[in-house]
């Protein structure tokens, strides 16, 4: 269970959260979490994550390891943080800032590269749902995002399927369409990776996730997770949908 805080919460908000947040997921030890603050949070809450099961990551991260990049962070940055995860390709990312399958290929490698756990993002538009084009999208977000990753680094990786079209207008998809999406994505990697491969990886849904409507979703057995936006930046919010 992923909280994408995007681009919310201070350092000072951040310590906030989770003085409230630790105490509510004490006993959830069915489920890894993860939260994902921006940059500057990070390492407020890497501190009050200590002793936790809760992980931290990165909401992006560079392809290369330093150099003249300006605005970017690295993976040994990200990981001297004291953080094990980083967001690759999340659809805002693709939209507003010219993320690419290219370089969410390049950066989910340099996640990989520097011990980080990625969490790739893929998904359609609304228009491209409308048209009919769902998993032609997906398919080539896959085959051109993941597919040229190696077996072994393919199994190091989590997927995070999140509709553009359900994030933050709380239109969610219903846990039938999301479990559609899942099994093409899967379909995507049993030809790339086969069976076994396909079977292990995780995917995420995310897309207006609520605590009123998670439960729903994590009954769809092609869910395995959900990456929350909104509704992970109020504690008692996103334990309620750890603790489904
Ligand atoms: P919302 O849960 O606010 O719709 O955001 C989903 C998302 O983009 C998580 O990465």
């Amino acid at each position: 269970m992923a909280g994408n805080w995007k681009m919310y919460k201070t350092p000072a908000e951040t310590i906030e959260f989770f003085e409230r947040f630790r105490g509510l997921v004490e006993q959830a030890t069915h489920c890894e979490i993860a939260i994902f603050p921006p940059f500057t949070s990070l390492a407020a809450a890497v501190e009050m994550a200590k002793g936790t099961r809760i992980r931290i990551g990165a909401q992006n991260i560079a392809w290369a390891k330093e150099g003249a990049f300006t605005g970017e962070i690295s993976g040994p940055m990200i990981a001297a943080a004291g953080a094990s995860h980083a967001l690759v390709g999340h659809s805002e990312r693709r939209q507003y800032f010219g993320e690419t399958d290219d370089t969410v290929l390049k950066r989910t490698q340099a996640a990989l590269e520097f011990g980080l756990t990625p969490i790739v993002c893929v998904g359609e538009r609304l228009e491209e749902r409308e048209s009919g084009r769902t998993e032609d999208v997906l398919s080539s977000q896959f085959a051109k995002g993941i597919g040229g990753l190696t077996a072994a680094q393919f199994e190091k990786i989590v997927i995070a399927y999140e509709p553009v079209w359900a994030i933050g207008t709380g239109k969610t998809a219903t846990p039938e369409i999301a479990a559609e999406a899942h099994r093409a994505i899967r379909a995507q990697a049993q030809l790339k990776f086969g069976k076994d491969a396909a079977a292990a990886i995780r995917i995420l849904y995310g897309g207006s996730v609520k605590p009123d409507n998670v439960r729903a979703l994590m009954g769809q057995p092609e869910i395995d997770g959900a990456l929350v936006g909104g509704a992970s930046l109020d504690a008692a919010s996103f334990a309620s949908i750890v603790n489904f």
